[in-house]
């Protein structure tokens, strides 16, 4: 994709008078990008959780300035830089910083962000892998590295994993069973028990015969 040229592709988030909120895929001015150091032009980036919320009518109200381009991860190549760590040409990753939030995020051509908040992306990975993994499968890699801390291992009994369809906890199904667990899945959808199984579960509860677990944080 071109991404010298005086415009680029975004999706781009409106507020109307009657505070409603429109997502669009449109063409934005390279002008009008937001103050940073490092402007990437972005090849992948991922739908997340906070993206749904968002898009679908800024709902939980995470975005309180409009326009706005959402994303909350991306990976690409550095397109300029003001920041020594990085040169045009580096292959980099971000997720957090509440970039799609408050900052424009990555579902965009390009954007440009501080530089404190890219990590060069490792050469193990390709920009396509790292968005495959995005925020949602950190997340899961981040808990479980949590809980191993705290002691859990695979000879100590099952594992739950709650929300086992979405984001997080699909993820978090294929790294446990990965790692040797005796994983439990629960989900609230029980014609995805073949998908669980897949990605290792050795079991699939019903959500509803579970209690304690009724509200989704944000919503
Ligand atoms: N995505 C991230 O990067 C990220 C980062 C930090 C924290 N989190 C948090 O992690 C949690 C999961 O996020 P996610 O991105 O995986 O979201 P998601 O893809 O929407 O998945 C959430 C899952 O929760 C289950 N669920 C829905 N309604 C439920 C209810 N009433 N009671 C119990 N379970 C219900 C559903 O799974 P089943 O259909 O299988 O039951 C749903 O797929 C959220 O609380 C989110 O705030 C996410």
């Amino acid at each position: 994709m071109n991404v010298m040229s005086d415009t680029f592709k975004a999706v781009l988030l409106e507020q109307d008078e009657n505070d409603e909120v429109s997502a669009s895929i449109t063409d934005v001015a390279s002008d009008a990008l937001p103050e940073g150091e490092v402007t990437v032009a972005v090849e992948y980036s991922t739908v997340n959780f906070k993206d749904g919320l968002v898009i679908n009518g800024n709902v939980g109200r995470l975005v309180r300035e409009f326009p706005h381009v959402p994303g909350i991860d991306f990976a690409g190549t550095v397109e300029a830089s003001d920041n020594s760590m990085f040169v045009p040409g580096d292959k980099v990753v971000l997720t957090g910083w509440r970039v799609g939030e408050i900052y424009w995020g990555g579902l965009s051509q390009k954007v440009r962000v501080k530089g404190d908040w890219l990590v060069a992306l490792p050469d193990a990975l390709n920009t396509r892998q790292a968005m495959a993994v995005g925020t949602a499968g950190f997340t899961s890699m981040l808990c479980v590295d949590a809980l191993e801390a705290h002691g859990l291992a695979p000879e100590n009994g099952e594992v739950l994993v709650t929300g086992g369809a979405g984001g997080v906890g699909s993820v978090a199904i294929a790294i446990l069973a990965k790692r040797g667990y005796t994983v439990a899945a629960s989900s609230g959808r029980r014609e995805l028990t073949d998908y669980l199984m897949e990605l290792g579960a050795a079991e699939v509860l019903d959500r509803a015969g579970l209690s304690g677990i009724e509200s989704r944080p944000l919503e």
